[in-house]
């Protein structure tokens, strides 16, 4: 990272502390390490990124239906997903700093500096050898490379290493009231596995046919090794997950349907295209046959924000083997060699994003510092281009003065919006101070009642991103609002 990036990163940070957006876990306590809570703002911000999210795949789709499953999920679950065994992460201890990192990431920092370096065959070099290793699972030659790279612990500067030990990413706890017949669950890792265990219930009763999806968004926990930039990396997350049951066969040209889909969702916000960009895996989790990365440029680089799955029968059928229930669609259509018409796995392709990645991306792309100095006249602000329907708060009132039956006014005017909107009231301080509150948090509108609002019944309405101001009936304040935030806007 750049000075200048690193440092809009950190004043982005400061910022979502400042205005209630995220803060610390347990603050007061000194914090959680990678847990988040979100604040006033930030939890309207979040809920209008999964509305979003929920009405283009569920609502817009017919055949896409959402559920909400528990977090708690039978212990079996995730032996039959692979998860007890295999979803882990490399970890090495510095035994002077007694600090813990994972293996690969050490690595892969290694392989950034030989490129800033312009040593880029030695960066290909590592690359391809720590790629083999992982493949292989060969931790000792990831030692290896570390050790051969004189790597050294960022803490201790020492490259007093142990062993590499892989690390499982659940988080267990006991399930039972009684210590003696409690059994070791786990939080789950992902919300996907949720929807596996609930397929046919949802196709029997929704008499779903197939290609359908079943959506959910919901929170997933991951014991990371290392946690950072902010709410990128957390230790508690939510998902906003979407799987696609479709026919054997047919599954290349649904993930390719979905990726085209995805990216289309994402770019509806405005964002600037180049912006993102498509990562294909090469190395692909033993689930899949085809996988993507939706990635965005943060100011830390292209991180992957989404990612698009094509996951094979392997969760449907691992759960008929394990439960011993059949995990199967019957399928009526097609044949006269057409084929279907009988029993089989479908075919799954999922779509997953992190919501609090896309909350960061939203965030990041919304901030902007502005210096609207003119001649000797030092001006400036932060304003957060939040797209309208995102935005927390889609209207400000404000009484001119704090007399007069300015603030009554103002106030009827907030009671009759909040029935269909979020609006915020302020009376305090200059109303230059208001704006600037109100463009912190990425307010669209702000409406100002004064002196001539009692006579005429207009208001001075001012718009966030040209600053410009206009005179309109208190009576059309409704309609401009919902037009500006209808969320057809991003759907249609
Ligand atoms: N069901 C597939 C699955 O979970 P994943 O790539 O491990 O796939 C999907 O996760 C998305 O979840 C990622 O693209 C990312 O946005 C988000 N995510 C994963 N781990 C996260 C973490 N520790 N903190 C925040 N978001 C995370």
């Amino acid at each position: 990272m750049s000075k200048n990036t690193d440092e809009l990163f950190k004043n982005v940070i400061s910022h979502a502390k400042e205005y209630g957006f995220v803060f610390q876990s347990s603050e007061i306590y000194d914090g959680l390490s990678a847990v988040y809570d979100y604040g006033q703002n930030g939890s309207e911000l979040k809920n209008n990124i999964k509305t979003y999210w929920w009405k283009s795949m569920v609502q817009m789709h017919q055949n896409i239906v959402g559920i909400d499953a528990a977090i708690f999920m039978h212990p079996t679950t995730w032996k039959a997903s692979g998860h007890v065994d295999g979803f882990n992460d490399p970890m090495i201890d510095n035994k002077d700093s007694k600090k813990r990192y994972r293996a690969d990431q050490l690595l892969e920092d290694r392989i950034a500096k030989y490129q800033n370096q312009g040593k880029t065959d030695k960066a290909e070099q590592l690359q391809a050898a720590m790629d083999a290793a992982l493949k292989t699972d060969n931790l000792t030659a990831l030692r290896d490379l570390i050790i051969g790279h004189e790597i050294a612990c960022p803490i201790s500067g020492t490259r007093n290493w142990t062993d590499v030990r892989q690390f499982n990413l659940m988080f267990s706890t006991q399930f039972g009231a009684m210590a003696d017949d409690a059994e070791v669950i786990y939080l789950r890792p992902e919300t996907a596995q949720g929807i596996f265990v609930n397929f046919l219930n949802v196709q029997k009763t929704g008499r779903m046919k197939i290609p359908f999806g079943i959506a959910q968004i919901g929170k997933a926990f991951r014991n990371e090794v290392i946690a950072r930039q902010f709410i990128m990396r957390m230790r508690e997350f939510e998902q906003m997950e979407m799987q696609f049951f479709v026919r054997p066969g047919t599954e290349m040209e649904w993930y390719n349907y979905w990726k085209q889909t995805r990216l289309k969702w994402h770019k509806a916000l405005g964002t600037n295209p180049e912006k993102y960009r498509f990562h294909d895996h090469t190395k692909l989790a033993h689930y899949a046959n085809a996988a993507v990365d939706i990635e965005f440029e943060f100011p830390f680089g292209f991180k992957e924000v989404e990612g698009i799955h094509s996951r094979t029968d392997f969760d449907l059928s691992q759960h008929q083997k394990y439960s011993g229930k059949k995990m199967q669609y019957f399928d009526n259509d097609l044949n006269e060699e057409g084929k279907p018409y009988g029993n089989y796995v479908p075919y799954v392709i999922e779509t997953s994003i992190g919501l609090d990645r896309m909350f960061l991306l939203t965030l990041v792309n919304a901030y902007e510092e502005q210096d609207l100095s003119e001649g000797d006249k030092k001006d400036s602000r932060v304003v957060l281009k939040l797209h309208p329907c995102l935005a927390p708060v889609k209207a400000a009132v404000f009484p001119l003065l704090k007399k007069d039956g300015l603030p009554e006014k103002a106030r009827e005017i907030v009671s009759r919006l909040q029935l269909d909107h979020n609006v915020a009231y302020e009376e305090k301080d200059a109303i230059g101070k208001r704006y600037r509150r109100q463009d912190a948090i990425g307010t669209p509108f702000c409406i100002t009642v004064d002196h001539q609002t009692l006579e005429d019944n207009t208001v001075t309405i001012r718009y966030r991103d040209s600053m410009q101001q206009e005179r309109v009936p208190v009576d059309n304040l409704d309609r401009m609002i919902s037009d500006l935030v209808s969320w057809k806007n991003l759907l249609a």
